[in-house]
Protein backbone atom coordinates (compact mmCIF):
# COMPACT_ATOMS: atom_id res chain seq x y z
CA UNK A 1 0.00 0.00 0.00
CA UNK A 2 3.08 2.43 1.15
CA UNK A 3 6.70 1.83 -0.01
CA UNK A 4 9.82 4.09 0.27
CA UNK A 5 12.66 3.32 -1.64
CA UNK A 6 15.86 4.85 -1.17
CA UNK A 7 13.44 7.92 -0.09
CA UNK A 8 16.08 11.00 0.82
CA UNK A 9 15.15 14.36 2.36
CA UNK A 10 17.50 17.52 2.91
CA UNK A 11 16.46 20.63 4.94
CA UNK A 12 18.78 23.09 3.38
CA UNK A 13 22.39 21.90 3.08
CA UNK A 14 22.76 20.13 5.90
CA UNK A 15 23.24 16.69 6.80
CA UNK A 16 20.40 14.31 5.16
CA UNK A 17 17.22 14.02 7.50
CA UNK A 18 16.54 10.61 5.87
CA UNK A 19 19.01 8.70 3.73
CA UNK A 20 18.01 6.28 1.73
CA UNK A 21 14.55 4.98 3.81
CA UNK A 22 13.87 1.97 2.64
CA UNK A 23 9.71 1.44 4.09
CA UNK A 24 6.99 -0.16 3.59
CA UNK A 25 3.22 -0.22 5.20
CA UNK A 26 0.61 -3.18 4.52
CA UNK A 27 -3.00 -2.11 3.87
CA UNK A 28 -5.16 -3.44 7.30
CA UNK A 29 -1.95 -2.90 9.28
CA UNK A 30 -0.48 -1.13 11.87
CA UNK A 31 2.50 -0.13 11.22
CA UNK A 32 5.13 1.63 14.01
CA UNK A 33 8.35 3.20 13.28
CA UNK A 34 10.30 3.91 16.48
CA UNK A 35 13.92 5.84 17.17
CA UNK A 36 15.29 8.60 19.01
CA UNK A 37 15.33 11.86 18.90
CA UNK A 38 16.59 13.32 15.48
CA UNK A 39 15.59 9.72 13.96
CA UNK A 40 13.98 11.36 11.11
CA UNK A 41 9.87 10.24 12.26
CA UNK A 42 8.65 13.24 11.99
CA UNK A 43 10.55 14.03 8.47
CA UNK A 44 9.31 10.48 7.41
CA UNK A 45 5.67 11.88 7.74
CA UNK A 46 5.86 15.10 6.68
CA UNK A 47 7.24 13.23 3.07
CA UNK A 48 4.26 11.31 2.98
CA UNK A 49 1.92 14.02 3.79
CA UNK A 50 3.15 16.71 1.45
CA UNK A 51 4.07 19.30 3.79
CA UNK A 52 7.72 18.70 3.51
CA UNK A 53 7.58 22.17 1.42
CA UNK A 54 6.16 24.07 4.63
CA UNK A 55 9.50 23.56 6.49
CA UNK A 56 12.09 23.94 4.33
CA UNK A 57 12.41 19.92 3.17
CA UNK A 58 13.04 18.62 -0.27
CA UNK A 59 12.74 14.94 -1.90
CA UNK A 60 15.91 14.51 -3.24
CA UNK A 61 15.84 10.98 -4.02
CA UNK A 62 14.28 7.98 -3.93
CA UNK A 63 10.88 7.17 -4.50
CA UNK A 64 7.41 7.56 -2.34
CA UNK A 65 4.56 5.55 -3.74
CA UNK A 66 0.92 5.14 -2.15
CA UNK A 67 -1.56 2.34 -3.97
CA UNK A 68 1.27 2.11 -6.73
CA UNK A 69 1.14 6.19 -7.34
CA UNK A 70 3.76 8.43 -6.35
CA UNK A 71 3.75 10.91 -4.11
CA UNK A 72 6.84 13.10 -4.68
CA UNK A 73 5.65 16.54 -5.36
CA UNK A 74 2.22 16.20 -4.83
CA UNK A 75 0.03 19.22 -2.44
CA UNK A 76 -0.94 18.12 0.60
CA UNK A 77 -4.47 18.99 -0.09
CA UNK A 78 -4.41 16.02 -2.68
CA UNK A 79 -2.99 13.68 -0.55
CA UNK A 80 -5.77 14.21 1.74
CA UNK A 81 -7.91 13.34 -1.15
CA UNK A 82 -5.81 10.63 -2.13
CA UNK A 83 -6.63 9.14 1.59
CA UNK A 84 -3.66 9.94 3.63
CA UNK A 85 -4.36 12.01 6.99
CA UNK A 86 -1.60 13.23 8.59
CA UNK A 87 -1.94 14.27 12.74
CA UNK A 88 1.08 15.65 13.72
CA UNK A 89 3.39 16.06 16.73
CA UNK A 90 2.18 18.35 19.38
CA UNK A 91 -1.72 17.79 18.86
CA UNK A 92 -2.51 21.18 17.03
CA UNK A 93 -6.35 21.76 17.41
CA UNK A 94 -7.73 25.35 16.96
CA UNK A 95 -8.31 25.79 20.79
CA UNK A 96 -11.07 29.26 20.02
CA UNK A 97 -13.06 26.67 18.07
CA UNK A 98 -15.68 24.07 19.32
CA UNK A 99 -15.29 20.28 19.80
CA UNK A 100 -17.53 20.30 16.68
CA UNK A 101 -16.18 22.99 14.65
CA UNK A 102 -12.66 21.18 14.78
CA UNK A 103 -14.36 18.13 13.20
CA UNK A 104 -16.13 20.03 10.55
CA UNK A 105 -13.10 22.08 9.92
CA UNK A 106 -11.14 18.36 9.34
CA UNK A 107 -13.64 17.72 6.51
CA UNK A 108 -13.44 20.62 4.86
CA UNK A 109 -10.28 18.74 2.98
CA UNK A 110 -12.47 16.04 1.32
CA UNK A 111 -15.27 15.16 0.51
CA UNK A 112 -17.16 18.13 2.17
CA UNK A 113 -19.31 18.00 5.44
CA UNK A 114 -20.17 14.62 6.30
CA UNK A 115 -22.44 14.23 9.71
CA UNK A 116 -22.60 10.48 9.05
CA UNK A 117 -18.89 10.46 9.66
CA UNK A 118 -19.17 12.94 12.73
CA UNK A 119 -21.57 10.74 14.79
CA UNK A 120 -18.97 7.51 14.37
CA UNK A 121 -16.31 10.02 15.61
CA UNK A 122 -18.38 10.88 18.52
CA UNK A 123 -19.04 6.98 18.92
CA UNK A 124 -15.20 6.35 19.02
CA UNK A 125 -14.65 9.02 21.74
CA UNK A 126 -17.79 9.45 23.68
CA UNK A 127 -16.11 12.55 25.79
CA UNK A 128 -15.58 14.41 22.44
CA UNK A 129 -19.61 14.05 22.38
CA UNK A 130 -19.76 15.29 25.89
CA UNK A 131 -18.24 18.56 24.57
CA UNK A 132 -18.96 19.10 21.56
CA UNK A 133 -19.86 22.88 22.31
CA UNK A 134 -16.85 23.47 24.48
CA UNK A 135 -13.96 25.45 22.96
CA UNK A 136 -10.73 22.99 22.73
CA UNK A 137 -8.97 24.91 24.94
CA UNK A 138 -10.74 23.37 27.80
CA UNK A 139 -10.32 19.89 27.05
CA UNK A 140 -7.10 17.87 28.81
CA UNK A 141 -4.15 16.77 26.59
CA UNK A 142 -5.37 13.57 26.26
CA UNK A 143 -8.29 15.17 25.23
CA UNK A 144 -7.16 17.10 22.78
CA UNK A 145 -5.05 14.20 21.54
CA UNK A 146 -8.39 12.29 20.53
CA UNK A 147 -10.09 15.68 18.87
CA UNK A 148 -6.78 16.01 17.07
CA UNK A 149 -7.45 12.05 15.52
CA UNK A 150 -10.98 12.47 15.42
CA UNK A 151 -10.31 15.84 13.40
CA UNK A 152 -8.08 13.43 10.92
CA UNK A 153 -10.35 10.80 10.56
CA UNK A 154 -12.89 13.17 9.19
CA UNK A 155 -11.39 12.85 6.31
CA UNK A 156 -12.11 9.05 5.99
CA UNK A 157 -8.75 8.10 5.55
CA UNK A 158 -7.65 4.85 4.31
CA UNK A 159 -4.03 5.55 6.08
CA UNK A 160 -3.86 7.54 9.12
CA UNK A 161 -0.33 8.99 10.14
CA UNK A 162 0.03 9.66 13.71
CA UNK A 163 3.13 11.55 15.01
CA UNK A 164 3.72 10.96 18.51
CA UNK A 165 0.00 11.07 19.94
CA UNK A 166 0.61 9.48 23.43
CA UNK A 167 4.39 12.19 24.22
CA UNK A 168 3.60 13.78 27.76
CA UNK A 169 0.30 12.11 28.14
CA UNK A 170 -0.49 9.95 31.57
CA UNK A 171 -0.33 6.23 31.08
CA UNK A 172 -3.50 5.56 31.80
CA UNK A 173 -4.65 8.09 28.23
CA UNK A 174 -1.53 6.40 26.74
CA UNK A 175 -2.77 2.92 26.95
CA UNK A 176 -6.52 4.74 25.85
CA UNK A 177 -5.13 5.87 22.86
CA UNK A 178 -3.17 2.42 22.07
CA UNK A 179 -7.15 0.95 22.32
CA UNK A 180 -8.11 3.58 19.90
CA UNK A 181 -5.49 3.06 17.19
CA UNK A 182 -6.41 -0.56 16.96
CA UNK A 183 -9.98 0.14 16.64
CA UNK A 184 -9.30 2.44 13.92
CA UNK A 185 -7.44 -0.38 12.22
CA UNK A 186 -10.33 -2.81 12.86
CA UNK A 187 -12.27 0.12 11.36
CA UNK A 188 -10.69 -0.34 8.11
CA UNK A 189 -8.30 2.56 8.76
CA UNK A 190 -4.54 1.75 8.27
CA UNK A 191 -2.29 3.09 10.76
CA UNK A 192 1.39 4.59 10.48
CA UNK A 193 2.41 5.45 14.31
CA UNK A 194 5.47 7.38 14.96
CA UNK A 195 6.37 6.96 18.78
CA UNK A 196 8.91 7.10 20.85
CA UNK A 197 6.60 4.86 23.25
CA UNK A 198 8.01 1.84 21.95
CA UNK A 199 6.74 -0.48 24.13
CA UNK A 200 3.03 0.50 23.66
CA UNK A 201 3.99 0.91 19.72
CA UNK A 202 5.18 -2.30 19.71
CA UNK A 203 2.37 -4.10 21.51
CA UNK A 204 -0.64 -3.10 19.14
CA UNK A 205 1.90 -2.61 16.20
CA UNK A 206 1.66 -5.94 12.96
CA UNK A 207 4.67 -5.04 11.75
CA UNK A 208 7.55 -1.94 12.89
CA UNK A 209 10.39 -0.26 11.81
CA UNK A 210 13.29 0.68 14.06
CA UNK A 211 14.99 5.10 12.96
CA UNK A 212 17.98 5.89 13.17
CA UNK A 213 19.53 8.80 11.56
CA UNK A 214 17.62 8.76 8.76
CA UNK A 215 17.81 4.86 8.04
CA UNK A 216 15.97 2.15 8.89
CA UNK A 217 18.24 0.01 11.56
CA UNK A 218 16.34 -2.70 11.93
CA UNK A 219 12.53 -4.09 10.60
CA UNK A 220 10.18 -6.43 11.07
CA UNK A 221 6.94 -7.93 12.71
CA UNK A 222 6.69 -5.98 15.65
CA UNK A 223 6.77 -9.60 18.19
CA UNK A 224 10.38 -10.08 16.58
CA UNK A 225 11.01 -6.43 17.33
CA UNK A 226 10.06 -6.95 20.66
CA UNK A 227 11.93 -9.74 21.69
CA UNK A 228 15.30 -8.62 20.01
CA UNK A 229 18.20 -6.92 22.28
CA UNK A 230 18.36 -4.33 20.98
CA UNK A 231 15.49 -3.28 21.26
CA UNK A 232 15.09 -4.03 24.67
CA UNK A 233 18.00 -2.18 25.36
CA UNK A 234 17.43 0.94 23.80
CA UNK A 235 13.77 1.50 24.20
CA UNK A 236 11.87 -0.92 25.99
CA UNK A 237 14.40 -1.17 29.19
CA UNK A 238 15.30 -4.63 29.61
CA UNK A 239 16.84 -7.54 28.11
CA UNK A 240 15.45 -10.07 25.60
CA UNK A 241 17.84 -12.78 27.14
CA UNK A 242 18.77 -15.19 24.20
CA UNK A 243 18.85 -13.09 21.47
CA UNK A 244 19.45 -16.14 19.18
CA UNK A 245 17.30 -18.13 20.61
CA UNK A 246 14.64 -15.52 20.04
CA UNK A 247 16.11 -14.88 16.33
CA UNK A 248 15.53 -18.24 15.50
CA UNK A 249 11.87 -18.51 16.89
CA UNK A 250 10.99 -15.35 14.48
CA UNK A 251 12.91 -17.45 11.83
CA UNK A 252 12.64 -14.79 8.73
CA UNK A 253 10.41 -12.23 10.61
CA UNK A 254 13.34 -9.84 10.66
CA UNK A 255 15.66 -8.20 8.92
CA UNK A 256 18.79 -6.00 9.59
CA UNK A 257 19.79 -3.24 7.39
CA UNK A 258 23.18 -2.32 7.44
CA UNK A 259 23.51 1.37 9.11
N1 LIG B 1 12.50 22.37 9.59
C1 LIG B 1 13.73 21.85 9.72
N2 LIG B 1 14.83 22.51 9.28
C2 LIG B 1 16.06 21.98 9.40
N3 LIG B 1 16.33 20.78 9.93
C3 LIG B 1 15.28 20.06 10.39
C4 LIG B 1 13.93 20.55 10.31
N4 LIG B 1 13.10 19.62 10.84
C5 LIG B 1 13.89 18.60 11.23
N5 LIG B 1 15.20 18.84 10.95
C6 LIG B 1 16.34 17.95 11.20
O1 LIG B 1 16.10 16.71 10.56
C7 LIG B 1 16.51 15.62 11.39
C8 LIG B 1 15.31 14.70 11.64
O2 LIG B 1 14.37 15.41 12.42
P1 LIG B 1 12.92 14.86 12.74
O3 LIG B 1 12.14 15.96 13.33
O4 LIG B 1 12.37 14.21 11.53
O5 LIG B 1 13.25 13.73 13.82
P2 LIG B 1 12.28 12.95 14.82
O6 LIG B 1 12.68 11.51 14.72
O7 LIG B 1 10.87 13.27 14.54
O8 LIG B 1 12.73 13.51 16.24
P3 LIG B 1 11.84 13.75 17.58
O9 LIG B 1 11.72 12.41 18.24
O10 LIG B 1 12.68 14.69 18.37
O11 LIG B 1 10.52 14.34 17.19
C9 LIG B 1 17.09 16.23 12.64
O12 LIG B 1 18.48 16.30 12.47
C10 LIG B 1 16.48 17.61 12.67
O13 LIG B 1 17.34 18.52 13.31
MG1 LIG C 1 9.37 14.09 15.65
Amino acid sequence: MLELQGATVRYGEGAPALDGLDLTAEAGSITAVVGGNGAGKTTLMRTLSGVLGHHRGRLVGGEVTFEGRSLAGVRAEAIVRRGIAHIPEGRRVFTDLTVEENLVAGAATRRGRSDGQISRIYDMFPVLAERRRQRAVLLSGGEQQMLAIGRGLMSEPILLLLDEPTLGLAPKIVAQIGEIVQHIREAGTSVLLVEQNAAMALAIADQGFVLGQGRVVLGGSAAALRATNEVQQMYLGGSAGDDEQRLDRHDGVLERWSA
